[in-house]
């Protein structure tokens, strides 16, 4: 079962961002991670990340012809995009899982951050418990899709 880690824009800095928000981590140490407990679950794991939505939208169109699920950080495309709203609802009514993960806990901090776009077409949104909340989405989908081949 394959699995593609996608992260969005300003994750490649973890570690050195804000560490009082995203902690010390930093993205290589996220990517091993990451790998780490997808392997051990069984999945086929790719961690990816981009700044371009362009990118990160192509990555779900490979999701959906790869029959590929997705644990997915939009960062702040969260937000706003639309784009990656549709190309998210694609993986889920392609009838392959999507989990939304964040980092910190959007709803405890600006009111922007309140909304995401993209959770209404995920399959679920795990946040605030720092790069666990990797760990937790990749458990999650582990229940979700069984021991089966898909
Ligand atoms: C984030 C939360 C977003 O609001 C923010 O734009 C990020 C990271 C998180 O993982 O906590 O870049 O998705």
């Amino acid at each position: 079962t394959r699995v593609l880690v996608l992260n969005g824009p300003n994750l490649a800095r973890l570690g050195v961002r804000e560490p009082d928000v995203y902690g010390h981590t930093s993205y290589d140490g996220l990517v091993e991670a990451a790998a780490g407990w997808g392997g051990a679950l069984g999945f086929e794991v790719e961690v990816r990340q981009t700044d371009d939505e362009a990118e990160i939208v192509a990555w779900l169109h490979e999701a959906v012809d790869t029959r590929s699920h997705v644990v997915i950080n939009p960062a702040a495309f969260t937000h706003y995009s639309y784009a990656l709203r549709d190309a998210a609802a694609q993986v889920t009514h392609g009838g392959l899982r999507l989990i939304e993960v964040h980092i910190s806990n959007p709803y405890a901090r600006e009111e922007f951050r309140h909304r995401s776009v993209v959770g209404a077409v995920a399959t679920g949104t795990i946040a605030g418990f720092g790069v666990g909340s990797y760990r937790l989405a990749l458990e999650a989908l582990r229940e979700l899709v069984g021991d089966g081949a898909d």
